[in-house]
């Protein structure tokens, strides 16, 4: 399956590096969250949009020797990456298909969990994603979703350069319809599809060191061929902006507070049961 064209960031081995900071820097949260929801061995899991696989993977680890993962994507180079660290990784129990978030039927199966991070905001049609997510639960089972708000990143001190790049990946989001805070819609869509005994918390990561800092700029380094072609601005202006959230990763006087990410759960309704 070919990359949507709402989907404006690079796939398979030139995402791997990102997506592997990413978890670094989520990771944490997303394992705290995912325990939550009552992960544990023998447990059957949908990781939808999984990308190159992090979260998959490990929920691999923690399903085992019985629980099995499926890792869903709509990228063929996004699953190859994922596929081969699995197998790096010696994990029997976790299989990765090319599916879209907003088709999820052929999947074929139901699960104890279905999950998914960072995906929904590349969506134009995010509320039909979590109706197929849900319909992949059990009766009984949990949906849950680690998505982000960009509206609650800002750079301490506050920086004209960090401004400007946000405002640019607005602009960006508009153009190609998508929601870049749709992490803070998920509560209530949760609510809206009738799950049960939802719930909210939020986590967003403090970035001090110039490693962790450089997730914002590599995000227009791999944009950059859909920034320009948006016509939004001139490639100049683009390695302007880009210059400038280098420099604030490169100096310890900057820290950046990265996109705040909603966690949301909720369990599939059992037919019969008590009404949410
Ligand atoms: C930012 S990455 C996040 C990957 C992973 N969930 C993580 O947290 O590391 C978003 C992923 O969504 C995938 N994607 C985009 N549109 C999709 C769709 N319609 N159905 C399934 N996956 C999609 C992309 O290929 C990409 O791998």
């Amino acid at each position: 399956m070919a990359r949507p064209d709402s989907y404006m960031l690079d796939v398979g081995r030139d995402a791997a590096d990102r997506l592997t900071l990413l978890n670094q820097i989520y990771g944490p949260f997303t394992r705290a969250f995912l325990s939550d929801c009552g992960l544990r061995p023998g447990m059957t899991v949908l990781d939808v949009g999984c990308g190159t696989g992090p979260v998959a993977a490990w929920i691999a680890t923690q399903v085992a020797p019985d629980g099995h993962v499926v890792g869903v994507d709509v990228s063929e180079e996004q699953l190859g990456v994922a596929r081969q660290h699995a197998a790096e990784r010696g994990l029997a129990n976790v299989t990765f298909r090319v599916l879209s978030a907003e088709a999820l039927g052929a999947v074929g199966e139901q699960f104890d969990l279905v999950y998914s991070r960072f995906l929904l905001v590349h969506l134009e049609r995010p509320e039909l994603a979590l109706r197929e997510m849900l319909a992949c639960v059990k009766p009984g089972g949990v949906l849950a979703s680690d998505e982000q708000e960009l509206a609650a990143a800002c750079c301490v001190p506050d920086s004209g350069a960090f401004s400007r790049s946000v405002d640019l990946v607005y602009q960006l989001a508009r153009a190609k319809n998508l929601n870049f805070d749709y992490g803070s819609s998920t509560f209530g869509t949760f609510r809206a599809l009738g799950c049960q005994d939802v719930s909210l918390r939020v986590v967003q990561p403090a970035l001090t060191t110039m490693q962790t800092k450089r997730l914002w700029p590599q995000f227009f380094v791999e944009a950059r061929a859909s920034i320009v072609d948006s016509g939004l601005v001139s490639a100049a202006e683009l390695d302007d902006i880009i210059d400038g959230i280098e420099a604030i990763a490169a100096d310890d006087d900057y820290a950046i507070l990265a996109m705040r990410n909603h966690q949301v759960s909720g369990r599939r309704p059992v037919p019969g049961g008590p009404r949410p």
